[in-house]
């Protein structure tokens, strides 16, 4: 199987492992990118067994009204039941890399406030540790030259990713260069930037289950954590 069908298939696989949890009071939260594209095109199999979702994205909401899913603003929800989303990265802990595609504020918020928080990735996404993938981080615009050197000083590379903004109304700066021996400890220094919105690790609040798409197959890991 080439990337994008193991992405079809953990699509597939999470659309399988939600629905035992969809009634009509069931609020889906749901991710960014490729992978959660199809996740969304499945999960249109199930419309009208569950109540609707929250989007991490304007994309996606987009995509989940072209298919006639309900999306709710998440203050006008009481909490989510399940959040499917892909990653960049995983590491064991299923501590993630997001922010590929610019969402990660969103998605990390809509993670926060899930009860459960389902990963589902192709088997590129797995390393021992992580940061080979730059590392996003949102910045309020002002700040991004001040930023750029409060980074560096922990030892980061950032690139300032040209021509995008997010959906929040500031940009975004790649970090390479960084071995990541230390997700809490760096996601907490990242945050304490002042000017930084949030960055794109996601360690404090790890996914709680992995489907990984393998040329064996779907394979189901959960959270040590
Ligand atoms: C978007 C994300 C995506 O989950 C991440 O970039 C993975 O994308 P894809 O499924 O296209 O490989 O964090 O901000």
């Amino acid at each position: 199987m080439n990337q994008d069908q193991l992405k079809q298939a953990v699509a597939r696989a999470a659309v399988e492992y939600i629905t035992p949890m969809l009634d009509s009071d069931t609020i889906v939260g749901v991710g960014t990118g490729s992978t959660a594209n199809y996740f969304i095109d499945y999960l249109a199999e199930k419309k009208g067994l569950f109540d609707g979702t929250v989007a991490s994205s304007e994309a996606s909401a987009e995509r989940l009204q072209s298919h006639g899913i309900p999306v709710y603003d998440l203050n006008a929800v009481d909490g989510i039941r399940v959040y499917v989303d892909g990653a960049d990265e995983t590491n064991p802990l299923l501590q993630l890399i997001k922010g590929g595609g610019a969402a990660l504020t969103r998605e990390k918020i809509v993670a926060a406030c899930s009860e459960e928080f389902v990963c589902i990735a192709d088997e590129s996404k797995w390393v021992e540790v992580l940061g080979n993938f730059p590392l996003p981080v949102e910045v309020i615009p002002m700040a991004r030259s001040y930023v750029a050197r409060e980074i560096v000083k922990l030892g980061g590379d950032p690139v300032y990713r040209e021509d995008v903004t997010t959906d929040n109304g500031n940009v975004i700066l790649d970090v390479h260069n960084m071995q990541i021996a230390k997700p809490l400890a760096l996601e907490d220094a990242l945050n304490n930037i002042t000017g930084v919105v949030t960055n794109g690790l996601f360690a404090a609040r790890p996914a709680d289950i992995l489907l990984l798409g393998t040329a064996d197959g779907v394979k189901t890991v959960k959270s040590k954590v």
